[in-house]
Formats: C-alpha cells, structure tokens, sequence
C-alpha cells in the first residue's frame, strides 16, 4: 500500500484531518504526525518531523500544513533533500507533479481556496512527473542545496 506521512500545526488541524481521511479513502496508508489539538506548535517543528519521518524511505509523498501553508513550505524546504509545493488550486497542484516532481505538498488552513483541497491532491496525485528537461531542471534546483558563499 502507498504511503503517506502528513503533519501540521494549529492552524490547519482541521484541513490535515480532511486531508487524512481523503488520503485513506483513496486506498493510502497515512502516517499521522499531527498536531491534532488546537493548542499551539511552531511550523518549522512539525515540518521537520515530518520531512525526516519521509526521509526514512517508503513514502510516496507528503502533505504538510499550517494557517497559509507558507511557513510550513518554506521550512519543509530547508531540509537538504525536500522540495516542498505550496499549491493554491488544482492547476498548480498538476503542475508541479508534472514538472517539479515534489516529495511534500502544502495546504493553509485558514485560506479560502477556489478548488477544495481535496481535489487539489486529487489532482496532484493522478499527474504523473513528466521527465526529460524537468529532471535537469531539478537536478539544478537540487544543487543550490549545495552553493557556498
Ligand atoms: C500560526 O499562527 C501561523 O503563523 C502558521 O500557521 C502559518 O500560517 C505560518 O506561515
């Protein structure tokens, strides 16, 4: 069974819990690393944990989630090895498997988005990466990881 992990903070406890469940409708094993109380997290935390829960093997994707999805994106992207996604609609959500071949997507909780997230990750998940100049084009983003100055 594809796996999935999935984390966020307290502004979008409600959204990764919708997210969960679409997940495991759609035949994945979700690994759930919350948070699941409104009390409050920081981001960077549950982005870390949940990109080096993905970093262990085995998972097909990730979903992280905070307020606009911006700072758990941004964090989940400081990790050597992530390319995190801040989707918006069902559109970007494509695009961005097909071209930018992600390992985590990003949802806000608090935003008022024209395609429900569950389509988006529908959308994103039935794409399919289209390789070619998109590989050398990630292979170069992926190299900033390592640009000294
Ligand atoms: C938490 O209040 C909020 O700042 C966080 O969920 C997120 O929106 C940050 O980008």
């Amino acid at each position: 069974m594809a796996k999935v992990v999935v984390a966020n903070d307290h502004g979008a406890v409600e959204l990764a819990q919708r997210i969960v469940r679409h997940l495991e409708n759609r035949g994945y094993e979700v690994t759930y690393l919350g948070t699941a109380t409104e009390e409050s997290v920081d981001y960077p935390d549950k982005a870390e944990e949940a990109c080096l829960e993905y970093l262990k093997g085995g998972y097909e994707f990730g979903v992280v989630c905070c307020g606009t999805g911006i700072g758990i994106s941004m964090a989940a992207n400081k990790i050597r090895g992530i390319r995190c996604a801040l989707v918006c609609d069902k559109y970007s959500a494509e695009m961005t498997k097909r071209h930018n071949n992600p390992s985590f997507i990003a949802f806000g909780g608090r935003m008022d988005y024209r395609d429900s997230v569950e389509d988006m990750l529908d959308a994103f998940i039935n794409a399919d990466f289209e390789g070619g100049r998109h590989t050398r084009r990630i292979e170069k983003l992926m190299a900033l990881e390592n640009v000294e100055r």
